[in-house]
């Protein structure tokens, strides 16, 4: 059984429709990327999953309930942590206290501490009593997934955390992935750069207009098949 399976969701703002039906798996242990234009759906789906958008009952099953329906503060509760689309952090806040925070939602079984998220991002302690809008873009994303892993999340939800990065903070971020699976957590990144998606994930998904377009492992899809997926197939 997967941890997380998603059967025809849609997702509305008013009036008008983001997601169209979308079906996705994320089984135990594993990481899965979301591709996709700007306005693909791709945050739509994350904030649907974590209960900051309501959606319709019944198409999003984690750990074998039904969770469609709860509010945010139950999801984490549950297991599941989001890393949201611009960091979000309390700017009057410091850095160790914008991590404890993470600790509030849920203190769940595991290896997250923060003395485990400061080995992790080492920067962090040198700057844990700098306010959080001191810090570079590439710390405040430490910061952020740190805050998610307080939580000692089983799913770890992760929105465009190397957006408007340096290449090589892009990489110091990527190379903490692999320890938090370690962990234990089964993760989705969202991420604009095909590539950087292909190399992290087990499996991507492709989104395009509130639709998933395609979805296999790195290693079987082809470069044209990403592209009539992402783009449309009639703008090639
Ligand atoms: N709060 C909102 N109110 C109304 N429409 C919204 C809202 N948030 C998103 N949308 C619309 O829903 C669609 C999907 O947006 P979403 O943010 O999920 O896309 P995305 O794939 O995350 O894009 P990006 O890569 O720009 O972050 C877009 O057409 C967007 O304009
Ligand atoms: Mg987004």
């Amino acid at each position: 059984m997967a941890l997380l399976e998603i059967q025809g969701l849609t997702a509305f703002y008013g009036d008008f429709q983001a997601l169209f039906g979308v079906d996705m798996t994320l089984n135990e242990g594993e990481t899965i990327a979301v591709i996709g234009a700007n306005g693909a759906g791709k945050s739509t789906l994350l904030r649907s999953i974590s209960g900051l958008i309501r959606n319709a009952p019944g198409h999003i099953r984690y750990d074998g309930r039904e969770i469609g329906a709860l509010p945010a503060p139950d999801v984490v509760q549950l297991g599941i942590a989001m890393v949201p689309e611009g960091r979000r952090l309390f700017p009057s806040l410091s850095v160790e206290e914008n991590l404890l925070i993470g600790k509030y939602g849920r203190s769940g079984n595991g290896i997250w501490t923060l003395d485990a998220v400061y080995d992790l991002f080492p920067v962090l302690k040198e700057r844990r009593h700098s306010p959080g809008t001191a810090l570079s873009g590439g710390q405040q994303q430490m910061v952020a997934i740190g805050r998610a892993l307080m939580s000692n999340p089983r799913v770890l939800l992760c929105d465009e955390v190397s957006l408007g990065l340096a290449p090589v903070v892009v990489r110091d971020i990527y190379a903490a992935f692999p320890r938090i699976r370690a962990a234990g957590a089964s993760i989705v990144i969202i991420e604009q750069d095909i590539g950087q998606a292909l190399k992290v994930a087990d499996r991507v998904y492709c989104m395009m207009e509130g639709r998933v377009t395609l979805t296999g492992a790195p290693a079987a899809l082809s470069r044209e098949d990403i592209h009539a997926a992402y783009f449309g197939a009639h703008t090639q």
